[in-house]
């Protein structure tokens, strides 16, 4: 796979200039969703290196995040001239970035792409590590392929329109980070002021976050060993997604944190993750993401959700555990019994 660089910007202008310049081209494109048309297009627009670039918007939200749209993105580079030499800069959210990625990973057999994250959550997860796709009969990401960015350009002034429920959503993804790197990292988010953020601190954050991240995918880019590494919180976390979905849909990052609560809790009892830093952690996640509301009835669908991750294989679930603040112990699995006090703790804890 080609190699992915991640610049953390200052100068957007400047820095996406050079991006563009890097990439042998012919024709430009821009391709954006019905906010990010809104909110971020005017900023970029007027940029002397998109000068003659034509825009894609395509619907908002992963309701959108469909084969229908990845055919508008196919139609309007074929109407709009596009060729094997043509480049696309992706600017939005994770569903632009993962959409935008695999419709150009696949145009032609392959055109470059630029991501330009402007959400926490796709500045440190979506944007970066070349996972790119599309939601398929009602499964998440169910078509894609792996394929990188060739830059992925990080301006954190984008965070400044971004509302709390989306700040808390990427500081979710950063969480995880810091369980996966160091207790340095791990303490710095614990005592960070997350509902009122400084943001020029957050910025440096968010490229430390990155850089763990980035680290983990060139080792692993195809997701064989280490990079499962990532999935920490995720297990429990696309259940909860998936259950919120039936009912009242959450951010992602919510279900991520919720799914952090739940797998601690067995790290803990499994591999021997220390309780007081799972007590700090679990109550960070608490006073912040609040508690989606399950009983013990809905543990049935929750498990039945586990069983089907894609993650998993012949059907065994598979968890990534901690037996300490950056000590991962990925490709563990846990029993019905085990999984429900996880879910008791959640409840309770
Ligand atoms: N979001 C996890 C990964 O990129 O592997």
């Amino acid at each position: 796979m080609n190699q992915q660089k991640v610049i953390i910007s200052e100068q957007l202008g400047q820095t996406l200039g050079e991006a563009i310049s890097a990439c042998n081209h012919d024709r430009l494109f821009i391709l954006a969703d019905e906010t990010t048309e809104r909110c971020c297009l005017p900023v970029v627009e007027e940029l002397p290196c998109l000068k003659g670039a034509q825009t894609i918007v395509i619907g908002a939200t992963d309701t959108h995040k469909t084969l229908e749209s990845v055919v508008h993105v196919w139609e309007e580079l074929g109407k709009g001239g596009a060729t094997r030499h043509t480049l696309l800069i992706n600017i939005g959210g994770g569903m632009v970035t993962d959409l935008g990625g695999f419709a150009a990973s696949t145009f032609k057999r392959g055109i470059s792409y630029i991501n330009i994250p402007t959400t926490l959550l796709s500045m440190v997860d979506a944007s970066v590590g070349g996972k790119t796709g599309f939601n398929f009969r009602g499964l998440k990401n169910e078509i894609g392929v792996f394929n990188n960015a060739n830059s992925v350009i990080l301006d954190t002034t984008f965070l400044k329109t971004l509302d709390e429920e989306n700040i808390l959503s990427g500081y979710a993804e950063m969480l995880k980070h810091g369980l996966i790197a160091n207790e340095q990292m791990w303490a710095t988010l614990m005592n960070f002021d997350v509902e009122q953020p400084d943001l020029k601190v957050l910025g440096k954050m968010v490229a430390e976050s990155v850089a763990v991240k980035q680290r983990i995918v060139t080792e692993d880019p195809t997701e064989k060993g280490i990079r499962k590494a990532l999935n920490l919180g995720h297990t429990m976390g696309h259940a909860f997604e998936s259950l919120a979905l039936q009912r009242n849909p959450v951010l992602h990052g919510y279900a991520v944190a919720w799914g952090l609560i739940g797998e601690l809790y067995l790290s803990a009892i499994k591999t021997g993750f220390p309780s007081d830093k799972m007590h700090q952690t679990v109550r960070f996640i608490q006073e912040h993401y609040g508690k989606m509301d399950i009983t013990c009835d809905d543990y049935p669908t929750l498990l039945e959700l586990m069983t089907h991750d894609k993650k998993n294989v012949a059907g065994v679930i598979n968890f990534t555990l901690l037996g300490g603040i950056g000590d991962i112990r990925i490709n563990q699995t846990a029993t019905k019994d085990e999984i429900y006090e996880a879910l008791d703790f959640y409840r309770e804890g």
